[in-house]
């Protein structure tokens, strides 16, 4: 039995709960693999247990992981799939039907949906941070939340319901609205010069090789921004900010255990 487990994260929540279905799964049994959308292919036969994640973004999950879901993953006729998502609430987490219903439409037989409400990572401007207890209670719950994700989907006790063509095609359209809207918003990211020490980090780790070395120091942020927020919660001298003021950096699900 084999676990294929692709995923994109900007700040680390979606990947940590892909980590945790990856340890769960191993000890079902399977062999896992599991790895970001942004390294290496997808290597998957139709035997294999495929999981798909992703955060939410402005109610779907971002227009890279759809389009990595459209290009990339297989048609496999009866394939078994779950797809999950992460976000700081729940209520509008509409991503896992965004992509359930591409999955269906390969012919993949989705056996669960779960969404995990994960610390906010995104909070300039009216939103705030997670408080911090709050931050590590949800990191806390994963390991339980995904053991009963997987205890639902090998039960088949709730069968996922697919959304309607309309109601997805709002959300990816909302979704490829906000991929243009990101590019314009990242341009306020705001490198702090004098602080910067040119590790590079930023610039190797930006999903969209948007961030490159300023002559004189510090970095520059072209066109091509996602908003992803990868770069200004791990840069390790808090070097950028948003719209000229330093934001509190978000320290990420393993920090977080780590810490306690
Ligand atoms: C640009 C942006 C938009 C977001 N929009 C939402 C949203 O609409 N609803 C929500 O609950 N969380 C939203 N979030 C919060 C993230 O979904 C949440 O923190 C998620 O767990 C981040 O996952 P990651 O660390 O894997 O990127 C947003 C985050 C970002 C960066
Ligand atoms: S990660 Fe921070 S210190 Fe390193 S290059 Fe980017 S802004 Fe500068
Ligand atoms: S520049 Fe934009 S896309 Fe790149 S890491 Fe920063 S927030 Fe993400």
């Amino acid at each position: 039995m084999k676990a294929v487990i692709k995923y994109f994260s900007g700040s680390g929540n979606t990947r940590h709960v892909a980590g945790v279905f990856g340890q769960k799964l191993q000890e079902q049994g399977y062999t896992v693999s599991c790895e970001s959308i942004e390294t290496g292919g997808l290597d998957l036969t139709p035997e294999d247990l495929l999981l798909i994640g992703g955060p939410i973004v402005a109610g779907n999950v971002p227009e890279k992981l759809i389009r990595w879901v459209l290009h990339e993953v297989p048609a496999v006729s009866g394939g078994k799939a779950l797809v999950f998502t992460t976000s700081a609430g729940l209520e509008n987490a509409n991503g896992v039907h965004s992509l359930t219903r591409k999955l269906l439409k390969k012919g993949y037989q989705v056996v669960g949906q779960p969404v995990f409400q994960m610390p906010r990572n995104y909070y300039f401007g009216r939103y705030q941070p997670t408080p911090p207890e709050e931050q590590l209670r949800l990191v806390k719950a994963i390991p339980g939340e995904v053991a009963r994700a997987l205890e639902v989907m090998t039960a088949g006790s709730m069968p996922p319901v697919p959304q309607g063509a309309g109601k997805v095609l709002a959300l990816d359209l909302m979704a490829e609205l906000f991929s243009i809207m990101a590019r314009g918003m990242g341009k306020k990211l705001t490198s702090f010069h004098d602080d910067c020490t040119i590790c590079g980090r930023c610039i190797r780790e930006c999903p969209q090789q948007n961030i490159a070395k300023r002559p004189g120091g510090g970095v520059v942020f072209q066109g091509k921004c996602m908003l992803c927020t990868r770069c200004l919660h791990n840069c390790p001298v808090h070097a950028i900010g948003y719209d000229g003021v330093k934001y509190e950096q978000y320290p990420g699900p393993v920090t977080l255990i780590s810490q306690v």
